[in-house]
């Protein structure tokens, strides 16, 4: 049994990879008992600033997990910051015991810090397919393993904890606007985990209130409509999707309409 979180499908690759079982965790926040049991229970999602998205964060506090091995593989583009080490030893503080938590590296679809065509050139240097089968064989031996912090991704977590206050926040509760560009095809209401968006008169109208910044919207908007009101993109014009997932698995993994 696993369960995933996807914005623009590198999540949702990685955890076919791993089991035939999966369950969206945008549409299981949706049911009011989370109980659980399974051999194994694995959650696979991206990492957003070295860290777990709230949505994922939430689902895990709020959800009750019965297995003999419980396991966390995060996908992420640059830096993980040392994340495994640190999350493992929270969610121990707080009564969830992890047996195996990894990262694995691929395509970074953060627009505010990367151009997307220059992502996919170095993509293939990754070698995503290699580490994802190094995972899926420690996940089926049922190995205990927490990813070590080294000491350089240690340094750069603090550094941009320490220097990114106002960049982090407005990434977290961000800003989209919708341009004129938009035809009201209405994707970004449906690839939307938290039903953000809806088409008014045509048009897509986004609420921020509830938003988690996953930009799964402005990803997948056809049109290159929605951006950023406070932060500068890398490159509008270059959009990302993995390219073994197909739109309407991001749909209906997060759709909630
Ligand atoms: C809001 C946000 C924050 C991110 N933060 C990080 C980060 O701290 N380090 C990193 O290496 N990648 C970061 N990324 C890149 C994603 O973790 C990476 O592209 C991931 O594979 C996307 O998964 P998905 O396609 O399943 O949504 C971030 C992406 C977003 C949208």
């Amino acid at each position: 049994m696993l369960f995933y979180f996807t914005a623009t499908g590198n999540s949702l690759y990685a955890a076919k990879q791993f089991d035939n079982d999966l369950f969206s965790i945008p549409q299981e926040m949706n049911q009011v008992n989370r109980k659980y049991r399974a051999e194994k229970i694995g959650i696979v999602c991206p990492l957003y600033e070295f860290d777990l998205p709230s949505i994922v964060k939430e689902f895990i506090r709020d959800s009750e997990f019965e297995t003999d091995y419980f396991y966390i593989v995060m996908t992420y583009g640059m830096h993980h910051g040392g994340c495994a080490a640190r999350n493992a030893e929270l969610l121990e503080k707080a009564g969830r015991h992890v047996d195996y938590y990894n990262t694995v590296k691929m395509l970074d679809n953060a627009l505010p810090v990367f151009n997307m065509d220059e992502q996919r050139k170095i993509d293939p240097e990754k070698k995503v397919d290699e580490h994802l089968a190094v995972i899926k064989a420690d996940i089926e031996e049922q190995k205990h393993f927490i990813q070590p912090a080294t000491k350089e991704e240690v340094d750069f977590y603090e550094n941009f904890i320490a220097t990114s206050a106002a960049f982090s926040a407005a990434l977290k509760q961000p800003k989209y606007s919708v341009s004129e560009k938009c035809i009201g095809c209405g994707i970004c209401t449906r690839v939307c985990p938290k039903g953000c968006i809806s088409v008014v008169d045509g048009r897509a109208s986004y609420d921020s209130t509830r938003c988690f910044g996953c930009m799964a919207c402005i990803h997948a908007c056809p049109q290159k409509a929605i951006g950023y009101v406070e932060i500068k993109e890398v490159n509008p014009e270059a959009r990302y999707r993995n390219p073994n997932i197909k739109l309407p698995e991001i749909i209906k993994a997060n759709a909630q309409n």
